[in-house]
């Protein structure tokens, strides 16, 4: 009972998308109808700029930390803190006080996979912004990130298995919430980082 309560309070917490309440917020805007239409930090940062874009991207990895922690305390063992950190995700991409359209869930996956494997995440995190600075693709490197971090964590084998199958489950996500860019990547027609849009 407890641990069912704990995962709905993390969706609910998930579901404060950042993004649409800055975007409102600054310019009175809901960041959905602009750029790319998504309710993230990239687009955040693609139309109202660098120090929205980083707000959003910080407090969108908050609440992936304060997920894990609180299933960690309040759920506990090996698939408490997991089933929190994937209902922040699924708040994230689903959130229920935005009408369930949401953002794609990297930077909620970033908090949460960095507060369950630090080392293995820290890694593909580092690959990940390198192949950002090299392409300036975010959504390339965010599904490098995603397909990595199960990689990584099943490598090192010191964590559950439980973390294993999150991870997995979340670079799943990942490639679903991005299947438009990955469209756009293959056509050639994907948004460039620093290219903004109105
Ligand atoms: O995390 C979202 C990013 O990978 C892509 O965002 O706005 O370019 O679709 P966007």
């Amino acid at each position: 009972m407890v641990t069912v309560l704990t995962v709905l309070i993390s969706y609910l917490l998930g579901s404060i998308s950042f993004s649409i309440l800055i975007a409102k917020w600054v310019k009175g805007i809901d960041i959905r109808n602009f750029g790319s239409g998504n309710a993230g930090a990239t687009n955040t940062m693609r139309v109202l700029g660098k120090g929205p874009g980083i707000t959003v991207f910080l407090l969108d990895i908050a609440k992936g930390i304060v997920a894990v922690i609180l299933g960690i305390y309040a759920a506990g063992g090996d698939w408490g803190p997991v089933l929190c950190g994937l209902a922040a995700i699924a708040g994230h991409n689903w959130p229920v006080w935005f009408g369930f359209k949401g953002g794609k869930g990297i930077a909620t996956t970033v908090g949460v996979m960095a507060s369950l494997a630090i080392v293995p995440t820290l890694i593909a995190g580092v690959i990940a912004i390198i192949s950002i600075a090299v392409t300036r693709f975010v959504s390339l490197g965010s599904l490098i990130f995603a397909l990595l971090v199960p990689i990584f964590i099943w490598n090192f084998g010191d964590k559950p298995p439980s973390y294993v199958w999150a991870a997995l489950v979340i670079c799943l996500l990942a490639f679903i919430r991005h299947r438009t860019n990955i469209v756009k990547l293959v056509q050639g027609k994907e948004n460039k980082l620093g290219a903004r849009k109105g």
